[in-house]
């Protein structure tokens, strides 16, 4: 079964008033209603409080099932491993037009991605918009960087042999995504697995089937052969399933630290199979260092950009605030204040900053540590949904915060003056390595932090979250991470075999 079409009845981007996010605020009731005629029971309505009690048990299970029907893990991995050679043999520069018309139909069909990204994971307008958009990024980064990078290249022959170096697939990928981007990351990683020329079984988040039900018809529609990308939704038993599978030549996982460790582990359980590459990008407890010299409203409107937005479930949101003591108390005043003027609601209405959580186990698990943990400022919430407030959490010292907590929680510590690499290090020892951030107006302090900081992307006098493909490289080390950079030069290698040819001529 398809899953519905959406359309919208009027150009979201047409001419009129918008607001700062690029969109016309005359259309606001437009998407909503879009939004809740989708048939079915919608998660939509349960994040938003309808149906709440039954979200306790399954919220996905009477969405309409994405296509084709779910089958066998069995049969979608034979199938993708019979299309390998062909799609293998298939010219690189074929492969790579295949991901720039991907790209155009996204750009034709992004009303209804983005309408499926609110209604199916809560994403505000602006962050549906974002996924979008990072998804066309991906396609048109990796299509040019596989026509650059990905020909074979001719090397020195001193002897008067002729030496070839090739980059050929490896054979069945088994790219696995996580919720909280169900478009730009899921078909990221799958399109980069495709045109390195394998064949991809691409499991979603149970959470986003649809989604990416939607972008593998689309990926098919812009010539991408059936077989060589099958969707396999399903949950973790799915996924464990998944990467068991012997005749998986590569995994790209995004998601937790403890799930890719399982999958690491699941890797080298038989010995009779062969050692194959795992790309992991997982969590992070991210910190932000602001000294004295830096400018506070900016820092505030860093803050709260990074902490909130996506109701901080991007793993790249800033975690841990990490302010030197002489600044503290009126940058904690002027961080409340800021707090008050974010507009919890309806994904759907353009003006909202903070929609539901993704459901009901996170926001159990997020309400729990909330209701125990050292709150200095909170915010009111809709009385009915999945909605966690913004909330910011004292802490005595930077070592109590010990796990990532994945959304709108924000905690926040103080560091001495003359401290900046004490700092810096304690927040390398939790062995996290995704983002950092540093304010200062001292050149010597972002130079120190360049050098010591211990994580994948550093961000100076900016907010931390939103990398740019191309421009930003995105992922971590540690325990955030294997250290591919998704959306950099070097990432498509990390999906071939080089294969070094010399014939004596
Ligand atoms: P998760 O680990 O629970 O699930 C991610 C995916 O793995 C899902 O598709 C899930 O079904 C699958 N899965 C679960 N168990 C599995 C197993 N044993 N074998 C194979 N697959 C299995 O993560 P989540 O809750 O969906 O996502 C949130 C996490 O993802 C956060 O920790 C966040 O920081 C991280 N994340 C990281 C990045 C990054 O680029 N570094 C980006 C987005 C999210
Ligand atoms: N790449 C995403 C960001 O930078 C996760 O926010």
């Amino acid at each position: 079964a398809r899953h519905p079409s959406i359309p919208l009845p009027v150009d979201l981007f047409g001419a009129g008033r918008r607001n700062s996010a690029g969109l016309d605020l005359a259309d606001r009731v437009v998407l909503r209603e879009t939004v809740a005629a989708v048939e079915s029971p919608s998660r939509l309505r349960e994040g938003l409080g309808e149906g709440r009690a039954s979200s306790a048990t399954s919220t996905v299970a009477h969405l309409p099932p994405p296509t084709p029907p779910a089958r066998g893990r069995g049969d979608a991995v034979a199938r993708a491993h019979a299309a390998f050679p062909a799609w293998s043999a298939t010219p690189v520069t074929q492969r790579a037009a295949c991901l720039d018309r991907l790209a155009d139909l996204l750009e034709q069909h992004r009303d209804d991605l983005m309408a499926i990204c609110v209604q199916e994971a809560f994403k505000t307008i602006p962050d549906a918009l974002g996924e979008v958009r990072e998804a066309v990024d991906f396609c048109r980064y990796y299509a040019q960087q596989a026509r650059d990078g990905l020909q074979p290249v001719e090397l020195p022959g001193p002897t008067g042999e002729r030496n070839v170096l090739r980059f050929d697939g490896r054979g069945v990928w088994a790219t696995i995504a996580p919720w909280n981007f169900p478009l730009a990351i899921f078909l990221g990683q799958t399109v980069a697995a495709l045109v390195a020329g394998n064949s991809v079984v691409a499991k979603p988040a149970p959470q986003t089937p649809r989604i990416a039900a939607r972008a593998v018809e689309l990926a098919h529609e812009a010539g991408v052969p059936k077989d060589a990308l099958i969707l396999l939704p399903g949950g973790p038993e799915v996924g464990a399933a998944l990467t068991a599978d012997p005749r998986v030549m590569g995994v790209a996982f995004t998601g937790s630290t403890a799930t890719a460790r399982k999958i690491a582990r699941s890797l080298l359980e038989d010995d009779t199979r062969p050692i194959v590459p795992l790309i992991a990008e997982t969590g992070g407890i991210n910190a932000m260092i602001v000294d004295s010299t830096a400018l506070p409203e900016q820092v505030v409107a860093d803050v709260v950009t990074s902490a909130f937005r996506s109701a901080g479930q991007r793993c790249s949101a800033l975690r841990l605030l990490l302010l030197q003591e002489e600044i503290a108390g009126t940058t904690i005043e002027m961080l409340k204040g800021a707090m008050e003027t974010l507009r919890l609601g309806d994904p759907a209405d353009p003006a909202t900053d903070v929609g539901p959580v993704i459901d009901q186990a996170a926001y159990d698990k997020l309400m729990a540590y909330r209701a125990r943990a050292g709150v200095v400022k909170t915010l009111d919430a809709p009385a009915d949904g999945l909605f966690v407030p913004p909330t910011l959490v004292q802490l005595d010292r930077i070592e109590d915060l010990t796990q990532e907590w994945f959304g709108p929680i924000l905690h926040v510590a103080t560091w001495p003056a003359g401290k900046l690499a004490e700092t810096i290090a304690a927040v390398n020892a939790k062995g996290y390595g995704l983002t950092m951030g540093l304010h200062s107006r001292i050149a010597r302090a972002a130079d120190e932090t360049e050098a010591l900081a211990q994580v994948g992307n550093l961000y100076v006098n900016r907010s931390m979250i939103g990398a740019v493909v191309g421009s930003q490289p995105f992922g971590g080390e540690g325990l955030s991470g294997t250290g591919p950079k998704a959306g950099g030069p070097h990432y498509l290698h990390r999906f071939v075999v080089e294969r070094a040819v010399s014939v004596d001529t």
